[in-house]
C-alpha cells in the first residue's frame, strides 16, 4: 500500500483561516492588528525567499509584517540597536531576525537579545528552557509545526520510539523537549553525526524525524517497515532540466523511503509550511498576551 502522503500545506491552510478569525476578533476587542517585525541581514537568496513566504503568509493573516533590512556592512551593533528599538516599540508584538545572519556575527547574541515575550521564533533559552520545563513559553516554530503535524494526522505518539537525526537548537533539541513532554509521552532517541551505527538506530524508529541539511541522506534500507518520516530538511540540488537551474528536496530519499513507510512528509509541502503557519501562531500569541487577553 502507498504512504500516506502527510499534507502540511493543507494544514497550514487551515491553520492560517483560523488565526484570520482570531485576529479578527483581537482588532474588534483592542482596535490594533497584530504586529510582526521582518528583519533581514545581508542578501543571501534562500533568506529573502523565506522572508518573502512569511510577510505574505502574515498579509493573509492581518498580521502587520514590518520590514527592516540592513546590510552586512552595517555591522552587528546596528543589529543590537534595532532590536533594543523593536523590543521597546508597543506596536510590535514579535521579531523575527532571518538566520543565518552574515559571518561574522553572533547568532546567539542577536538571539538572547530579543526580549522573550517578543521571540515569536521561540529561539531564546528562556523559551526554549521553560518549555524543556513544560513551563508556558513559545515554542520553536518547526518543532511546534511537527508536533501539530503528527497530532492532526492522528499519528500515536505515546510510547513511540521518536529517532530525531540532527541536534540543532532550532530543529533537533526543541523537538525532542516538546516530544518528551507528559501528554505527548515518546520515546525520544536524538542522533548527530558522531551516533555510531545511525542506520541501526535509525532502523528502531517508529516515527524518524530527518534534520540533518544533507541532501537525500535518509535512504530506504534505513527505515523500518511501516515507520513514519517526517523530512525537515530543505535543500537546494542544482537540476538544469528546472527553470529556475536548481530543485528543493528534503534529507529523506523520498523515493526509496516512501515504498517502506506507513506516512511521509513531502518536499516542499510538508513541514516548511507549518513552521510558518507557527511563527504566525505565536506572533498573535504574543499580541494577545501583550493586551491582556
Ligand atoms: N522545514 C523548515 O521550516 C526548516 C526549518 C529549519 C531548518 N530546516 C532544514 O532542516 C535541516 C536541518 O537544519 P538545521 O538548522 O537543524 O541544521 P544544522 O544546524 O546544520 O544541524 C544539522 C544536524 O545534523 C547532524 N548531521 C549532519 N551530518 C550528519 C550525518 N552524516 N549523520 C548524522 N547526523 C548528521 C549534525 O550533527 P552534529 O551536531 O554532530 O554536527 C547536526 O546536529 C536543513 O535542511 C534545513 O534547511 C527546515
Amino acid at each position: 500500500m502507498p504512504p500516506t502522503l502527510i499534507d502540511g500545506k493543507a494544514m497550514s491552510d487551515s491553520l492560517l483561516l483560523e488565526l484570520t478569525q482570531t485576529v479578527q476578533q483581537f482588532r474588534a476587542n483592542t482596535g490594533r492588528d497584530p504586529g510582526l517585525a521582518v528583519v533581514l541581514v545581508g542578501s543571501n537568496a534562500a533568506s529573502q525567499f523565506y522572508v518573502e513566504a512569511k510577510k505574505r503568509a502574515c498579509h493573509r493573516v492581518g498580521i502587520t509584517s514590518y520590514d527592516y533590512r540592513l546590510a552586512a556592512s552595517d555591522g552587528q551593533g546596528a543589529l543590537l540597536e534595532l532590536i533594543d528599538h523593536l523590543n521597546q516599540d508597543p506596536d510590535i508584538h514579535g521579531i523575527l531576525v532571518q538566520l543565518p545572519l552574515p559571518k561574522g556575527f553572533d547568532e546567539q547574541l542577536v538571539i538572547e537579545r530579543i526580549q522573550p515575550s517578543k521571540d515569536v521564533d521561540g529561539f531564546h533559552p528562556m523559551n526554549l528552557g521553560r518549555v524543556f520545563q513544560g513551563l508556558s513559553g513559545f515554542r520553536s516554530c518547526t518543532p511546534y509545526g511537527v508536533v501539530r503535524l503528527l497530532e492532526h494526522q492522528g499519528i500515536a505518539t505515546a510510547g513511540a520510539h521518536v529517532v530525531i537525526v540532527g541536534r540543532s537548537n532550532i530543529v533537533g533539541k526543541p523537538l525532542a523537549a516538546l516530544l518528551v513532554q507528559k501528554g505527548v509521552d515518546a520515546t525520544v532517541t536524538l542522533a548527530h553525526s558522531k551516533t555510531r551505527h545511525l542506520s541501526h538506530v535509525t532502523q528502531s524508529a517508529d516515527i524518524l524525524v530527518a534534520a540533518i541539511g544533507v541532501p537525500e541522506f535518509i535512504t530506504g534500507a534505513m527505515v523500518k517497515e511501516g515507520a513514519v518520516v517526517i523530512d525537515v530538511g530543505i535543500n537546494r540540488i542544482e537540476d538544469r532540466r528546472q527553470p529556475k537551474g536548481y530543485r528543493i528536496v528534503g534529507d529523506v530519499d523520498f523515493d526509496s523511503v516512501s515504498p517502506r513507510c506507513s506516512a511521509i512528509t513531502p518536499v516542499p509541502g510538508g513541514v516548511g509550511p507549518m513552521t510558518i503557519a507557527m511563527l504566525l501562531n505565536n506572533t498573535v500569541e504574543a499580541a494577545r498576551s501583550h493586551a491582556g487577553i
